[in-house]
């Protein structure tokens, strides 16, 4: 099978980045990470994209005079680097409607809680404060809702007595950097198949 062509959104850490990067050096993803795009020319993740050779585009978000030019920014971007998928890793923005509808299927994210519960930022923090005894991470593809999309894998984590926001997000966090490439993976071996609301795996 070819290998597939993948680009990360990240904003930040790019913690989750680096997770990809090494799975795909060690082999067990069968694609080729081809470009990080980034709105935050600060992102530690620049920083893990030079150090694996991958290049980075930098669309400053707060160089644009309105959201709208920056989505189109963007979406100029994404339609420039010809991939299979796009992995949203730790990308701490909305994508705009014309960007979900140009890439639908196409775009995955991964959220630090459980979903539907605890959409949006603070997931760790919203799971702490409802007080569920199980929190964890889900992959799944992007549609125009927030946090909405066909859930393709999620993990488990037990909330500990005396977890705060910090310890609970690096718990879920080791489970997200296995999680997120066992996804990407999913799909480059072409194993996933949208069926409405359920991913099917193959
Ligand atoms: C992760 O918890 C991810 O689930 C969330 O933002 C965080 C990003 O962390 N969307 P990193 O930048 O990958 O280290």
């Amino acid at each position: 099978m070819m290998k597939k062509r993948i680009a990360v959104l990240a904003s930040g850490r790019g913690s989750n980045f680096q997770a990809v990067i090494e799975a795909i050096q060690k082999g067990k993803i069968p694609a080729t990470c081809v470009a990080l795009i980034t709105d935050n020319p600060d992102a530690y993740a620049i920083e893990r994209a030079k150090n694996a050779g991958i290049p980075a585009t930098i669309i400053d978000y707060s160089s644009f005079p309105s959201r709208e030019m920056y989505e189109c920014a963007l979406l100029s971007a994404m339609q420039q680097v010809n991939v299979d998928l796009f992995v949203l890793a730790g990308y701490m923005r909305i994508l705009g409607t014309s960007i979900v509808r140009s890439f639908s299927g196409k775009i995955m994210n991964i959220h630090p809680a459980l979903l539907p519960s605890f959409t949006g930022l603070h997931a760790q923090r919203q799971a702490l404060n409802y007080g569920v005894k199980v929190s964890g991470c889900t992959v799944h593809f992007v549609d125009e809702s927030l946090d909405c999309g066909p859930i393709i894998l999620q993990r488990c984590v037990t909330v500990l007595d005396g977890d705060d926001e910090d310890l609970l997000a690096e718990r879920i966090l080791e489970h997200e950097h296995e999680c997120l490439p066992d996804a990407i993976r999913l799909f480059c071996e072409e194993r996933l198949v949208i069926d409405g609301r359920t991913v099917r795996i193959f």
